[in-house]
């Protein structure tokens, strides 16, 4: 059984939350692009503030590979939760050492403290155990509200934590978990996926998972030129994995949902803006796919309002340039007008999260997750270090 940070007792005790605020930041400014996932953990550090606990949160961001790099420090993170807050938040400029124990001993109930980004020291990632046990020792509890990283077996989350008296699970997680877990096992039907992106590779093992369960798989993004060579169709000069076709066309064939792939394109000649484009059912030879065209959304659209429970996951053309937004976008579009329906609708994290938060819709759907490949090896079917290492019972 996992816990909730409701059922710990937490009041007066040295509270460890892992959040993920592996945010975006501008190279420029060095200020955070995007606070979703800050926002995502407000109310597992609010509700952690009431009820008086002192609260120890860690997190990673970027890639440092076990060095300091200062432009990934979780300073702006941390004055952004601040701001947030409404109250201050202590910032440690390590997550281990004899300045982060003296700042934990001296914090009071109420008050939070952020640690220096946990990749600075390669112990992290390498799940050691000298450096969990350090982790562990600053706190008496132990909570995960970092969905985007439970499927990283690292110090802080996995390693650490069977030296915690009490762990649980935080909020976030706690609604990520129930919103992904219906769509393996017991979500309404008509139940849809729709798949974008650039390559099947990513989408493999999901597709394999969800074929037999969805009644209808709706492909788009570079990924649908591939299966469109494995149906035989020409695709022109649009990006193919030569080394998948086989593996689309297996999928094609085996396939007891119905696989919708696009009837017409937005395609130019180079995958970039600024140049001319056309819609067309045929891509001709040199002219390459970037968008599904008009008539695709349209069809996608119609399923898409009609179902019950539906999952996105992944662009459907290259919507960071807006002459091949507009799939993309009708796609989030129909999402929307089916949550108003009263459908079931995530949206899985990583590019359609950023498109979805783009375009202003991400509160019009039921879910949207934090976790790119969290959510994605989650509806592999896999367990989740980070999820399995917080049950009590395994
Ligand atoms: C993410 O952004 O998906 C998570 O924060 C995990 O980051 P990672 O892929 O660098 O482990």
């Amino acid at each position: 059984m996992i816990r909730s940070i409701e059922q710990l007792d937490i009041s007066g005790k040295r509270l460890f939350i892992r959040v993920d605020f592996n945010v975006p930041l501008d190279k420029k400014t060095g200020k955070v692009k995007d606070d979703a996932r800050i926002r995502a953990a407000l109310p597992t550090i609010q509700y952690a503030i009431e009820r008086r606990a002192k609260v120890i949160l860690a997190s990673h961001l970027g890639r440092p590979d076990g060095k300091v790099v200062p432009e990934m420090s979780l300073e702006p993170a941390g004055s952004v939760l601040s701001r947030l807050l409404g109250r201050d938040v202590i910032f440690a400029d390590d997550c281990v050492g004899d300045g982060v124990r003296k700042l934990v001993g001296e914090l009071r109930e109420g008050q939070v403290l952020l640690l220096e980004n946990l990749r600075f020291h390669a112990e992290e990632e390498a799940n050691d155990d000298e450096f969990s046990r350090e982790l562990a020792s600053l706190a008496e509890v132990y909570v995960d509200d970092a969905f985007g990283t439970v499927h990283r077996a690292h110090a802080s989350t996995v390693g650490m934590v069977k030296h915690v008296a009490q762990r649980g699970a935080g909020f976030l997680v706690s609604s990520e978990l129930k919103h992904l877990q219906p769509l393996l096992k017991g979500a309404a039907k008509p139940y849809l996926a729709i798949l974008g992106g650039a390559k099947v590779s990513d989408k493999i093992k999901v597709i394999d998972q969800l074929i037999g369960k969805v009644d209808a798989l709706l492909i788009g993004g570079a990924m649908a030129y591939t299966f469109l060579q494995a149906r035989g169709v020409a695709v022109g000069a649009s990006r193919v994995e030569k080394d998948k076709i086989d593996v689309a066309r297996r999928i094609l064939e085996r396939a007891r949902a119905e696989v919708l792939l696009p009837v017409d394109h937005v395609v130019a000649s180079e995958p970039k803006g600024g140049i001319p484009t056309q819609v067309v059912s045929t891509i001709p030879d040199g002219q390459l796919g970037l968008d599904i065209g008009p008539k695709t959304s349209e069809l996608y659209r119609q399923r898409i309002v009609g179902a019950q429970t539906i999952f996105w996951n992944g662009p459907m053309g290259m919507f960071e340039v807006s002459e091949y937004a507009a799939g993309t976008r009708a796609v989030a579009d129909a999402l929307v007008e089916a949550t108003r329906r009263g459908a079931q609708t995530v949206v899985g994290g990583g590019d359609s999260a950023a498109a979805i938060a783009e375009f202003g819709l991400a509160d019009k759907v039921t879910h949207v997750s934090t976790g790119g490949g969290a959510s994605l090896e989650f509806l592999e079917g896999r367990e989740l270090p980070g999820v399995k290492v917080l049950d009590d019972a395994a």
